[in-house]
């Protein structure tokens, strides 16, 4: 079976987020199983630098945004074939999305029109490109692949879409439609138009033949007003053909038996020495005060409304104030204004709160490796990769019961009883206020004093599988639905 993949992120070639991660776990896993996978992205600036072989293999004319090459190899840490379409007018740039100043790109109409143009042509054709059977879509990126596919009635191909994410939708307004190259037809209600605007992901949801969302949970919740971000009754209106496959995580990346960016101080569930070793490094690193027996608190994640960064800026003051032996390390980037609130937190508790603005995937994994507890809560999460993450390396979650974590994450609920503690993976709290979210800290903090409770719950959070074995089947069953004329073992 040949799949077409067509992505604004994968790893590690292009990362803003957890896109990249699931979408690069994705496709080596799904190629594994035995199916042809070629992925599609944007020759972004350094990408090339992660694919082998790379050479010319078509040039397109009259795309939005001009012509561009599409360049082939092979990624040898996907382990599969690698499209890049090379456009340096619209891809050659710092930044994937934004501009120096946080600003969106003011041409990312155009710029992802081409992602979805040069997917929908390939599908339809293209000499020297082998023609796929299903193209598989993420997020709005890519969602207008399958509009286009319709227009030019390409329908032996099948197209699959996944929802990472519907707060981000691609809106822009209608009358760019036209120097996309949409016509009029696809810009009705039942199409493309949403509020006098059009939609990228909505084009994706009315034209897609199959629509997976990463996590169960998240899959129920978008039906409803409060997460459907207004998409909901588009969503509801198209249910039989809505599945929900849940993420998995790359557990050879993510291991703290040998993650290389550990440099050397590898531990596992029977062994957590070096775990402690991975603090140490973490207080020097954050420039905290070099103390064992500290409770270091992780935030590491887009410094966003979604990732409740706000909240968090308002909530540790109070919860380092309440807890004299707490540090907490900070790691991220985004809204400008957050990160300002972080900064002056860390000025306020020197030695005690450490902050680095910015996105460095080594400090990832040192963070994840070297905290006790990860905070991670979100207004809402289709999956939630940094949790499990965590939990890999025995570090507690703390996350918001919403989305994805729901599925994930198991609190120990009010007692810390025998039953709790043999299930047990972290902390679930409701609720955006700091106060909600002190308190949940508070729970982690109590856990923390009982050292067998802490101790059985580490052990649960770094034997829990999350890994693709479990997704994979799901994703080949989706796909053999599309496609049952053609078996997924292509060799
Ligand atoms: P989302 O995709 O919504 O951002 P996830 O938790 O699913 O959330 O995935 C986030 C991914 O991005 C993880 O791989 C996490 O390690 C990574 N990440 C987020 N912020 C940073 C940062 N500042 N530096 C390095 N990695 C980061
Ligand atoms: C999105 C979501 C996140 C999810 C990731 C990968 O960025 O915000 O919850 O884990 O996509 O699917």
């Amino acid at each position: 079976l040949k799949i077409l993949a067509v992505a604004a992120e994968a790893f590690p070639l292009a990362k803003t987020g957890g896109l990249a991660d699931a979408v690069s776990g994705l496709c080596r896993s799904v190629q594994q199983a035995g199916a042809e996978v070629t992925l599609l992205l944007p020759a972004y600036r350094g990408a090339a630098r992660h694919v082998d072989n790379l050479h010319e293999v078509a040039r397109l004319e009259n795309l939005p945004g001009g012509a561009a090459v599409l360049l082939a190899g092979d990624s040898p840490e996907l382990g599969t074939s690698v499209l890049l379409i090379q456009n340096d007018d619209l891809y050659d740039r710092d930044d994937l999305y934004v501009d120096g100043n946080g600003m969106e790109y003011v041409d990312n109409a155009v710029r992802f029109a081409m992602l979805g143009q040069v997917g929908a042509r390939i599908a339809q054709g293209i000499a020297q490109v082998p023609r796929p059977d299903i193209v598989h879509v993420h997020d709005w990126h890519a969602a207008l692949v399958p509009l286009y596919m319709r227009q030019w009635g390409v329908n032996s191909v099948k197209v699959m879409l996944t929802l990472h994410n519907v707060a981000f939708q691609g809106i822009f307004p209608l009358d760019v439609a036209n120097s996309l190259g949409i016509e009029s037809r696809f810009c009705t209600e039942s199409g493309a138009e949403f509020w006098s605007q059009l939609s990228f992901l909505k084009a994706g949801i009315q034209y897609a033949d199959l629509i997976s969302v990463v996590s169960r949970n998240y899959a129920r919740e978008i039906l409803s007003p409060q997460f459907g971000c207004g998409l909901e009754q588009v969503l509801a209106a198209r249910s039989d053909r809505l599945v929900a496959i849940p993420n998995g995580i790359d557990a050879e990346l993510w291991n703290p038996r040998d993650d290389i960016y550990l440099a050397g101080r590898a531990f596992d569930i029977d062994r957590m020495g070096d775990k402690e070793a991975c603090k140490r490094e973490l207080q020097r690193n954050f420039q905290l005060v070099p103390d064992c027996n500290a409770t270091i608190v992780a935030v590491g994640s887009r410094m966003t409304t979604q990732k409740m960064a706000d909240v968090a800026a308002q909530a540790l003051p109070a919860a380092l104030d309440a807890h004299p032996d707490l540090q907490v390390c900070i790691l991220g980037h985004g809204d400008k204004a957050i990160e300002a609130d972080l900064r002056e937190l860390g000025r306020r508790y020197p030695g005690r709160c450490g902050v680095k603005i910015g996105f460095d995937e080594q400090q990832a994994h040192m963070l994840h490796a070297g905290a006790d507890i990860l905070l991670h809560g979100s207004r809402f999460e289709p999956f939630g990769l940094t949790p499990l993450y965590a939990m890999r390396y025995g570090t507690i979650p703390i996350g918001s019961k919403v989305g994805g974590m729901v599925d994930t994450i198991v609190d120990p609920g009010r007692e810390s009883g025998i039953t709790a503690m043999r299930l047990a993976t972290g902390i679930l709290f409701e609720g955006e206020a700091p106060a909600d979210m002190e308190m949940a800290i508070a729970r982690a903090m109590a856990l923390r004093r009982h050292p067998q409770v802490w101790r059985a719950m580490q052990h649960n959070a770094m034997a829990a599988n999350f890994s693709w074995s479990r997704s994979t089947p799901l994703y080949a069953r989706a796909y053999q639905s599309l496609r049952p004329d053609i078996p997924m073992e292509t060799k």
